[in-house]
């Protein structure tokens, strides 16, 4: 009898095992896509990220409340990064390569059926937080000061009075700054809202400020506070090595995160402008604020009261391992375990 019990508890075990996997380090040379964003072949091997422990500790701010000395550092390590040649691979147009073959079923595994999707699921914060931690890393090396940290898009933030938080930053509109894609929307400037129940890209909210400002404030409640008291909820669909990826978002995921998306994307381009699609979303640098935002929710919502809002605990899901460039240039492979403490990130906000 007991070891009749032995056994069934043996094969449960192994069913457990076998039944998902963590996603492993990618090799970003091996890539299957019918976009054009392969990225500088590398010859040096991977490293593995280690914590940071002699930053200082960076301040993430809300990018309507900087001051010019802020902004004139910022401009300039945008400015440095658009120079940087194509063979480097923390180039501006390999920064947007690296999102474009995540975001965009771009990475193939050997014997693997279906291409890696890292947004649609439980990856997608984890995901989106290593690319911006080494992206501000890459900006701050190359204007040589460890304190810079990115700002954050505060769109969730209705306060009636100026400086706005919940329009599109002015600095981000000016046409001769770093900081400028023409390939946004036309709606996507000051005075007007971002509207977190856009259906359409390129209408102009009909509503009346105060309207917008309240059915913002309405979608937030909902898609953190009461659609969101699960993980699961919250993160989307569970997601292991050899799945269809990108089976269910979570609720930050969705809306507000697709939505302002949609907010900035150009309808009169065929692609939706940058921000409007997945393969170009990162070419414009309002995308590395808009998810330095959805960065900070993901804190707020783990701190909301209750003692249920945590983050995934399987192995499969901390396990994961993804691939981007430092600011050295060199890709380095970080797990989603690495990026749940945002202090041994050596950034706050
Ligand atoms: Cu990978 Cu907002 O997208």
């Amino acid at each position: 009898m007991a070891q009749l019990l032995m056994m069934v508890v043996a094969t449960l075990v192994l069913m457990i095992n076998v039944d998902g996997a963590p996603i492993p380090a990618q090799n970003l040379d091996y890539f299957h896509t019918t976009e054009n964003c392969n990225l500088p072949k590398h010859a040096g091997k991977v490293k593995k990220f280690e914590f940071p422990t002699t930053l200082p500790m960076r301040k993430r701010r809300a990018a309507h409340l900087l001051d010019a000395e802020y902004v004139a550092k910022y401009e300039k390590a945008y400015e440095l990064l658009r120079a940087l040649p194509d063979l480097d691979g923390r180039s501006w147009k390999n920064q947007a390569h690296l999102h474009c073959l995540y975001c965009d079923d771009g990475l193939l595994y050997p014997n693997v059926t279906y291409p890696l999707e890292i947004h649609n699921g439980w990856f997608f914060l984890p995901w989106h937080r290593l690319f911006l931690y080494f992206h501000e890393r890459i900006l701050a090396k190359l204007i040589g000061d460890d304190t810079f940290a990115l700002p954050f898009w505060n769109w969730d933030n209705q306060t009636p009075t100026p400086p706005y938080a919940n329009v599109v930053p002015p600095m981000y509109s000016k046409n001769t700054s770093s900081l400028y894609d023409a390939n946004r929307s036309p709606c996507a400037v000051s005075p007007n809202i971002v509207d977190f129940n856009l259906l359409i890209p390129g209408i102009c909210s009909p509503r009346t400020p105060a309207k917008q400002r309240a059915e913002n404030n309405g979608v937030m409640y909902t898609q953190l506070v009461t659609g969101a008291v699960t993980p699961e909820l919250f993160f989307g669909s569970p997601y292991h090595l050899g799945d269809a990826g990108g089976l269910s978002p979570g609720t930050l995921e969705t809306n507000p995160h697709g939505k302002v998306h949609f907010f900035v994307a150009n309808p009169s381009d065929p692609n939706f402008g940058d921000m409007g699609n997945f393969a170009n979303s990162s070419r414009d640098p309002t995308f590395y604020a808009h998810h330095a935002n959805i960065d900070r929710l993901w804190k707020v919502w783990k701190k909301l009261p209750g003692g249920i809002r945590k983050d995934p605990e399987s192995p499969d899901f901390l396990n994961s391992e993804f691939v981007f460039y430092d600011e050295e240039g060199d890709r380095v492979a970080a797990k989603v375990s690495q990026t749940l403490n945002t202090s041994l990130l050596r950034y706050s906000v």
